[in-house]
């Protein structure tokens, strides 16, 4: 069978180092799209190095992304780089538009140019959904997107739909819920509890301050959701899917899994910080992937109380690592 190439931006990031992983286990050469940093962001890559191939190219540079796609030539684009962090957002609502949304038209035009024949993925989020009209959230839900990045990534999700009604691009549009592992960023709430519980449980903390803990999503895990990623692109027909796991939980149902799954009671240990509340929030996520799995075949493997055990066993070991190694510098002379 011919080389099958696949192009991933954000390839330094959670999704984009398990969909590498992915891809490569499908047999892909697989290409990564970086943005060049003056310090070292390639650790959730590390182990892929040596079979992956990084570009350097960036969704503010129009002519990066021509150069990358005429150099990879791939069958297949995944579009996992996004400015992410949802508070972020509003301390940058012009730069998360220009990624996020602006960003999102330069890959597809530079696409139409090249090689109108690539098939396209595009991240978007159920963060589009925002005030949500009904529950749970389907691909019909209107969309009232609470945040910056949220109005920004419902952008980048109607000009994906629009550029395959327009041109007939295979340009799918993911509309993916919270989905976590232990390679998620400290920032998000998820990994921040499950770091937080392991400094406290080995000793090197003693509070976790938290913002809203009445907030609900739908959180899954990460390597379930890069699959459903693959499965769009390899459809007859392009279309929009939402990924979920069809239940919500708090954020106070996940600080308290968290702490008892070593034993301890949250309410010792959380503190909620008012500087944490959000200008507008998102109360209730839960999406209903019953599309995803009639057309895909998809359903998610991990639920939430399994989510929660492994990212803090994850974490409890690096923890303990880093202690040993700073034990180590001690000592050395
Ligand atoms: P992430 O860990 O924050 O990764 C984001 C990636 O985007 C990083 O590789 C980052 O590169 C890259 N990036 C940022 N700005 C860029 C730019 N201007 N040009 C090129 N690359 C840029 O995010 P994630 O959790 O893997 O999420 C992947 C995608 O899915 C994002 O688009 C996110 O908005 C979307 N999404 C995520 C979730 C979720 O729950 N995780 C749910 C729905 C949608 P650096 O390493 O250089 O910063
Ligand atoms: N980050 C964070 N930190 N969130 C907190 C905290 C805290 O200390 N305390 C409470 N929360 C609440 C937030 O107010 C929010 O309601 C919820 O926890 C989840 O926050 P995040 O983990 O930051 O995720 P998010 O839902 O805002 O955004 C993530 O999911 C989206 C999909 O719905 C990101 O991955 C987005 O990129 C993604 O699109």
């Amino acid at each position: 069978m011919s080389e099958r190439r696949a192009l991933v931006t954000g390839i330094s990031g959670q999704d984009g180092s398990y969909l590498a992983e992915l891809l490569l286990e499908k047999g892909y050469r697989v290409f990564g799209a970086v943005r060049r940093s003056s310090g070292e962001n390639l650790h959730r890559i590390q182990h892929l190095l040596g079979d992956i191939e990084l570009i350097h190219a960036d969704l503010l540079d129009q002519q990066s992304l021509v150069t990358m796609l005429r150099r990879a030539r791939p069958h297949e684009v995944y579009n996992l780089a996004a400015q992410s962090y949802v508070p972020l957002s509003w301390e940058q609502p012009m730069l998360t538009a220009e990624v996020n949304a602006v960003g999102v038209a330069r890959l597809l035009e530079a696409i139409r140019l090249v090689n109108p024949a690539i098939r396209f993925y595009q991240a978007s989020s159920s963060e589009m959904f925002g005030q949500a009209r009904e529950v749970p959230q389907n691909e019909d839900t209107p969309l009232h997107p609470r945040s910056p990045y949220g109005v920004a990534k419902t952008y980048g999700h109607y000009i994906t739909v629009n550029y395959r009604e327009s041109y007939g691009l295979f340009a799918c549009s993911g509309i993916l819920f919270n989905h976590e592992s232990p390679r998620r960023g400290k920032e998000f709430v998820s990994r921040k509890i499950t770091d937080g519980v392991a400094r406290i449980k080995l000793g090197l903390a003693r509070e976790l301050r938290l913002g809203n803990l009445a907030a609900k999503r739908d959180w899954g895990y990460a390597k379930d959701y890069v699959r459903a990623m693959w499965l769009m692109l390899q459809q007859d027909r392009p279309s929009d899917y939402v990924i979920a796991t069809g239940e919500a939980h708090s954020v106070e149902d996940f600080a308290r899994l968290a702490f008892a799954h070593v034993g301890l009671q949250w309410r010792d240990f959380v503190r909620v910080d008012p500087t944490l509340f959000r200008p507008a929030e998102v109360d209730h996520l839960i999406g209903d992937a019953t599309k995803a799995g009639r057309e895909l075949g998809w359903q998610p493997t991990v639920r939430f109380p399994e989510l929660v055990a492994l990212m803090v066993e994850a974490d409890l070991a690096l923890v303990a690592a880093e202690v040993r190694a700073s034990r180590g510098t001690q000592i050395r002379p």
